[in-house]
């Protein structure tokens, strides 16, 4: 068991409260991502569970030791910064071997384990080059590498991938994703991409200005997410919020059957209305959802499917659709629905109820 358990940890940098009080448990052996935007406070959790950074206050348990004034050697912890150094003098064999070199391993072991981690990230025929011969992308991934090859009980990655180009942050994604099938270990991975935190996490936690607003798998937090903060920052676009005196009541169909006085009741109570972009239909009334007028401001084509976007009284919508089977045109009035299947009722405080 290597979970770790925070509790009511604080942060300050002077006058700066980057935590206000924040409690977390990450599950042994899960693979957990922490997602907010840039500031929210990331890197400084990480750097507390580390032991590079020291709490304001509340303290930090791994696997069920009080580690909150242990120093970080003592953690068992590799970390990948988000600003990493290698060795530059050191061919990227011996970076990779470093940290087992320290522990005083045989050579013959380290080389075996230098290989075993170079072939996971695609660094076989790099292994003699220096640093400085290198791209960013495959300097990040000797950083990965060097952190692998400890086998510490928990891992901290802090945004391992910004360096990388679209198509190599999928691979290095696949294989840190089979990487953890494999070892189970518990892995901790900072990102503010919200692509990178759907596809990798078995949980998201998704933090704001140092506050936790959600924790849950990605289907969690993106068919029910906790407020309009998650609803917004999670997808992308993220989902339509309209003010529901703009949208007004939802028509049911006449196929609509039992509960329609529940969905009247909660249209009534909403203070904002959400619906995915995927979710919203153009040109047609579906049997029972809001529905109203809105106007094409322009369109996207997005090679699969294109961006429609619009607008009705106050509000900006965004919707999602396939791009054959339309004849759309900018400023064009048009019919627009959000199927009551699909949509998420807030309150006045942003917070979501069923
Ligand atoms: N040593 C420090 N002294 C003062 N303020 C700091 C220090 N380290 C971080 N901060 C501040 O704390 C806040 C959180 O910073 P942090 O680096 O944790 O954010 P982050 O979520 O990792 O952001 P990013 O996605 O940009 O990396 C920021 O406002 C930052 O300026
Ligand atoms: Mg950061």
């Amino acid at each position: 068991m290597t979970d770790i358990v925070l509790r009511k940890v604080t942060k300050r940098f002077g006058d700066l409260v980057v935590l206000p009080e924040l409690d977390l448990t990450i599950r042994s052996g899960e693979f957990t991502v922490l997602l907010g935007p840039s500031g929210c406070g990331k890197t400084t959790l990480m750097r507390i569970i580390a032991g590079l950074e020291e709490v304001t206050s509340g303290e930090i348990v791994i696997s069920g030791q009080d580690v909150t004034h242990t120093r970080a050697s003592e953690r068992d912890v590799a970390m990948v910064f988000q600003s990493y150094a290698l060795y530059p003098h050191l061919s990227v064999a011996h970076n990779l071997g470093f940290p087992l070199k320290v522990r005083g391993e045989a050579s013959a072991v380290i080389d075996a384990k230098v290989k075993k981690v170079a072939a996971l990230l695609g660094l076989s025929a790099l292994l003699q080059r220096k640093p400085k011969q290198l791209s960013g992308g495959q300097r990040q991934r000797v950083a990965l590498g060097r952190a692998i090859i400890r086998e510490p009980r928990i891992f901290l990655f802090d945004e391992p991938l910004s360096n990388l180009d679209a198509n190599m942050r999928e691979g290095v994604r696949s294989e840190l994703i089979r990487f953890h099938a494999d070892v189970r270990k518990t892995i901790v991975y900072v990102t503010h991409d919200q692509v990178e935190a759907m596809t990798m996490a078995q949980r998201i936690v998704v933090m704001h200005e140092g506050v936790i607003q959600q924790i849950g798998t990605a289907k969690e937090v993106y068919k029910k997410p906790a407020n309009t903060f998650v609803a917004g920052f999670v997808g992308s676009p993220g989902m339509n919020l309209v003010p529901a005196v703009e949208i007004g009541r939802p028509i049911i169909g006449q196929d609509f059957s039992g509960s329609g006085e529940d969905v009247l009741l909660s249209a009534g109570r909403a203070a904002l209305v959400g619906c995915r972009p995927e979710n919203v239909r153009l040109g047609a009334r579906s049997a029972s959802g809001f529905a109203f007028t809105a106007k094409i401001l322009s369109l996207q084509p997005l090679g699969a499917s294109m961006m429609v976007d619009l607008e009705t009284a106050g509000s900006r919508i965004v919707a999602l659709t396939e791009w054959r089977d339309n004849n759309l045109e900018p400023g064009q009035a048009i019919d627009v629905c959000f199927p009551l299947e699909d949509v998420c009722y807030f309150n006045e405080a942003g917070a979501r109820f069923d």
